[in-house]
């Protein structure tokens, strides 16, 4: 067996029986591919990995044949690999892709194996995904942006490089991965805008304390990440996190559950909201400054929170609000749970001793059903838009 064959589903089965060529051009990102083959692998995909010229003075074809498990394809040959290896894939991924291959492309040239494949693809209709990585010079000459506008037009997907001082660099090998699976999965929810909110609420004492809690805020990076590979336009408002937010998510930031309240006029154009932050239900009246240390007996003068979930019911008049309740013993959360879900589109119930876990057990309620589920997280998170979409 070879070792590109170990490491096969070790992250997930998002890409699995999927073929993605991987095309590599001559830019010194491509010593980024090799992670980029391996993780594709891991989700299951089959990988053909093509190479220009100037790639393999970069890096060794050997390198790409121990990531893909199959020899690069350096030259067309009377086996007309572009059409063989091109024609029934399911994805086409350039990574990275050079200002010339760019323009190349844009143009319709076909004159050595990356050009012919993605020009091949393209006819086929097959997706396509550009990722340019180039000096910011080269990206911001007029030619160059012309020609990524026209990849765009042309159907591929371009995910735009981040801007580092005098660099254009490469996106990040998560955004590709989750491109890819958003590209040849089953797009559910494919124009459907989904809004989730997580992380936890954080609410003033004075101007350097607050009181918050333990939220980590995974549920919602999970259900963020799943929603936005099926399809979704997905947007994360998020509050205190200790989850790392991917960065092909779109985001917005909130501190205290008023901060959220001046917010809700926003969730108008929204299709589903998911409502998984835990929030503070009791506001304390702050003080300005800091209070001095030392005084016995400190008490907190706290007001009741207004319900975000009820706020946004009355703005929110198309969505389908899902809510998350935690309770502290199963038997209270259900009965909580079925009374919250003759309100609410879809209610998900879970233990507080769930906080900041990575496996732990969720009871879902919809239309009088309920289905009580275990597992880790992202699983989790795959059965909650399962039946959100069911
Ligand atoms: C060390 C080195 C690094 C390079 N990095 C880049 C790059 O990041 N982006 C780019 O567009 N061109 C880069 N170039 C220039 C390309 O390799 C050159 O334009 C080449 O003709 C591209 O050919 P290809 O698109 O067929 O691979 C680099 C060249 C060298 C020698």
């Amino acid at each position: 067996m070879h070792p590109s064959e170990e490491i096969k589903f070790e992250k997930s089965t998002s890409l699995k029986n999927k073929r993605i060529c991987l095309c590599l051009t001559g830019s010194v990102a491509c010593v980024e591919s090799f992670y980029l083959c391996r993780d594709l692998i891991r989700h299951g995909a089959e990988v053909n990995v093509f190479m220009t010229e100037s790639t393999t003075r970069l890096i060794h074809p050997d390198l790409m044949e121990f990531a893909s498990g199959k020899k690069p394809i350096l030259e067309l040959t009377g086996r007309t690999e572009h059409i063989t290896l091109c024609s029934d894939c399911d994805l086409v991924i350039v990574s990275p892709c050079t200002a010339n291959t760019i323009s190349k492309i844009a143009l319709g040239i076909a004159d050595n194996p990356v050009t012919t494949c993605v020009t091949t693809a393209l006819g086929y209709g097959i997706p396509v995904i550009i990722v340019p990585a180039m000096h910011l010079s080269l990206m911001k000459n007029k030619a160059v942006e012309r020609n990524i506008k026209k990849l765009e037009r042309l159907g591929c997907k371009v995910l735009k490089p981040r801007i580092e001082k005098e660099r254009a660099k490469i996106a990040d090998r998560e955004m590709i991965i989750a491109n890819a699976i958003r590209l040849v999965g089953k797009r559910d929810l494919e124009d459907k805008n989904i809004l989730i909110i997580g992380g936890a609420s954080a609410e003033r004492i004075d101007d350097i304390r607050v009181i918050t809690n333990r939220s980590s805020g995974k549920f919602s990076i999970e259900l963020a990440r799943e929603a936005f590979e099926r399809g979704a336009n997905v947007e994360l408002w998020y509050g205190w996190m200790k989850e790392k937010i991917p960065s092909y998510i779109r985001t917005k930031e909130f501190e205290s559950v008023k901060d959220l309240s001046d917010m809700v006029k926003y969730t108008k154009k929204f299709d589903f909201i998911i409502v998984c932050a835990a929030l503070s239900n009791y506001i304390p009246r702050a003080l300005d400054g800091k209070i001095p240390s030392g005084i016995k007996g400190l008490t907190l003068d706290l007001e009741t929170a207004p319900t975000i979930i009820d706020e946004i019911r009355k703005i929110c008049k198309k969505g389908k609000i899902i809510v998350f309740k935690a309770e502290e013993r199963e038997d209270k959360l259900i009965e909580k749970c079925k009374d919250l879900s003759n309100n609410f589109y879809m209610v998900v119930g879970n233990l507080i001793t769930s906080f900041g876990k990575e496996d732990t057990t969720i009871w879902i309620f919809k239309k009088g059903k309920m289905k009580k589920v275990s597992g880790n997280k992202k699983d989790l998170a795959r059965h909650i838009i399962d039946i959100m979409v069911s």
